[in-house]
Parts: C-alpha cells; sequence; structure tokens
C-alpha cells in the first residue's frame, strides 16, 4: 500500500485539521495509508508517526489548531536532526511528506528534498507571507477573528471618546493588520512593506481628529514598534486618552470561517491528485481566486506579494 505522511509545522493556522481529514478521506479514496506525524519535524525526528484513521478526523474539520500537533523544531536545523528525520521516513516506507505551515517550514520542505525526501508543501500559517500563494490557510479566519475583537474595542472605545492602539500578529507580513484596518474602517495602520507609516502616525491620527473622529483607531503589526510608548506620544500630540490592546493568540485559535474549509479541501484534494500521479516536489496555494501549483523551489522565503493596492485605497481615504 502507498504511503503518505502529513504534519504541520510553526505556528498552528485555523483550517489545519480540516486539511488533514479531508488528506485522510482522499487518500482513502485512492487506496493510500495516510499517517500521521506529531510535532512537526520534530516528531518525524524521533519517530512520532501513526497510522490515521477515520475515528481520528472524526468532527475535527471545524476546529482550530492541529490535532496532530504543531512545533518549531531547533533540531531538525542540525545535520543529525535531518539524518534522524530522512531515516524515520524511509524506515516507515513513506512515499511523500505533506507538510502544512509557513516560511520556516517550507524552508524545512527544500531542505528534506534535497536530500531526496518527496514533498508537498500547503500553505498553513496565518501570517499570509508566502511570496507564491495570494492566500494562506488560516489566514482568513484570523483576520475575522482580529476584526471581530478590533469592532468590540472600537465599541467601548467611542462610549469614552478614547482612541487605541491595536497590535495584531504577522511576525514580519502585515496583511493581518491592512486586511483587518480595512474591515473595521481603522484610521491609521502601521505596516513593515510601507515603511513610513512608522513615521506618519501621529500626522494621521491628527487628520482623523480634524475630520471629527471622536476615537480614532490605529492598527500597528507587530515587530514594528512599541504601543505603549506610541499611545504615550499621540495622548501628548492630541490631548486626548489613547488606550492599548495586544490580540495576540485569540487571532489563531477559533474555527475557520467557510473560505479556510473550502480552501482545506482544495489544498488536501490537489496534493493527492499530485501524489497520485508521482508528481512531488510541489507547492500548492492560491493564485487569481484559484488553486495553483508550483515548483517548491520556485518559492521564495521573502514575502513577495503584498498588497499594495489595498493599502493605496486605504491611504486614499484615510490620507
Ligand atoms: O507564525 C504565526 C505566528 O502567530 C506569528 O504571527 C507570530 O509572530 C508567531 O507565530 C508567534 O509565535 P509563537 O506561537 O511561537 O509565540
Amino acid at each position: 500500500m502507498r504511503k503518505v505522511a502529513v504534519l504541520t509545522s510553526g505556528g498552528d493556522a485555523p483550517g489545519m485539521n480540516a486539511c488533514i481529514a479531508n488528506l485522510f478521506t482522499q487518500a482513502s479514496r485512492l487506496g493510500f495509508e495516510l499517517l500521521g506525524v506529531k510535532r512537526g519535524y520534530q516528531g518525524l525526528i524521533e519517530n512520532d508517526i501513526f497510522v490515521m484513521t477515520k475515528e481520528h478526523i472524526e468532527n475535527i474539520y471545524n476546529l482550530g489548531g492541529s490535532f496532530i500537533k504543531s512545533a518549531r523544531s531547533k533540531e531538525f536545523t542540525t545535520n543529525e536532526g535531518m539524518k534522524k528525520a530522512v531515516d524515520n521516513l524511509k524506515k516507515n516506507d513513506i512515499e511523500a511528506l505533506v507538510v502544512i505551515g509557513g516560511n520556516g517550514s517550507y524552508r524545512g520542505a527544500k531542505d528534506l528534498v534535497e536530500q531526496g525526501i518527496k514533498v508537498i508543501a500547503l500553505p498553513g500559517t496565518i501570517d499570509n507571507d508566502l511570496n507564491y500563494s495570494t492566500k494562506s490557510l488560516g489566514f482568513d479566519t484570523a483576520v475575522s477573528n482580529s476584526v471581530e475583537a478590533i469592532d468590540k474595542i472600537k465599541e467601548t472605545m467611542s462610549t469614552n471618546s478614547r482612541g487605541v492602539v491595536i497590535e495584531v500578529m504577522g511576525r514580519n507580513s502585515g496583511d493581518i493588520a491592512l486586511y483587518s484596518a480595512v474591515a473595521a474602517t481603522a484610521d491609521v495602520v502601521v505596516l513593515k512593506e510601507v515603511p513610513e507609516t512608522k513615521f506618519r502616525v501621529v500626522e494621521g491620527v491628527k487628520r482623523a481628529i480634524s475630520r471629527g473622529v471622536d476615537s480614532p483607531t490605529i492598527i500597528v503589526s507587530e515587530n514594528i514598534l512599541d504601543v505603549e510608548k506610541l499611545a504615550k506620544t499621540l495622548e501628548t500630540e492630541t490631548k486626548k486618552t489613547f488606550k492599548t490592546t495586544v490580540l495576540g493568540y485569540i487571532q489563531r485559535g477559533g474555527n475557520p470561517t467557510v473560505f479556510d474549509r473550502h480552501y482545506a479541501m482544495e489544498l488536501a484534494v490537489k496534493s493527492l491528485d499530485l501524489i497520485d500521479k508521482k508528481i512531488y516536489n510541489k507547492a500548492v496555494g492560491r493564485k487569481n481566486g484559484r488553486i495553483n501549483v508550483v515548483d517548491l523551489k520556485e518559492v521564495l522565503t521573502e514575502k513577495t506579494n503584498f498588497n499594495f493596492q489595498l493599502y493605496e485605497l486605504f491611504d486614499r481615504l484615510n490620507g
């Protein structure tokens, strides 16, 4: 029987469980055995691998997180770690490995390919930081979670005529910040992709106040600036009270949106199509609203597909 394994690596993303459940269903249809690798690459190193059954995947499609668990493995970046992982894949007679993860996970997937392992990589990360795919699995849910939280924060800020600086996740990608800012009608957004946004916050907030905004909302992508310091500066400059919230992990948990559930199914079926046809070392993703497949080696570690058009429209509205 042909064997395929799946692992989830890095920060988990809503939709991973749905993707695994669909992989199981399609693998069974095509006559493959699906193995689950626990805790990402670390589980490969420790041979923490199990045969998946129908019981494992029952009623998990709508849950956030990953039931096979995820991890960031330092050991996997060492030669010894890599050797153990490759040996275990061979020992278990695994024909191909499906890796669901973000940037770091793709680096690991490429390293495995160099060692002769056959891989299919799927974009599972809330950060949306993969250059070849316009959307990653989990991003839509994370933005939805973030917007829901921002809406609530805005309600209470507005009642008390306060401004607020809200930090969202994304590591080095500003997508959660930008998409949330647009959806929650924020006044100012701070993004790494548009470096000047960091220096134009005060100006932007003053402009919003002069337009009659009573409770300015500033969305800041993480790892750019200190939100507490920014709130203090804004208080001094505008004589208004500014509060802060770091949204944190609330963005990463919870039930996947309908979009992410559909996407999870598309990614799963497409990956098994490829493996069934013995086509390997591909990254499956999304382009122009449709599933697309590229060579894994073409996937850069730098994000190159930031939606500048959306930012420019937001800037025209608020600038
Ligand atoms: O990559 C997903 C992500 O949630 C990033 O947005 C964030 O910077 C990071 O993971 C947090 O990592 P950890 O879960 O290790 O704290």
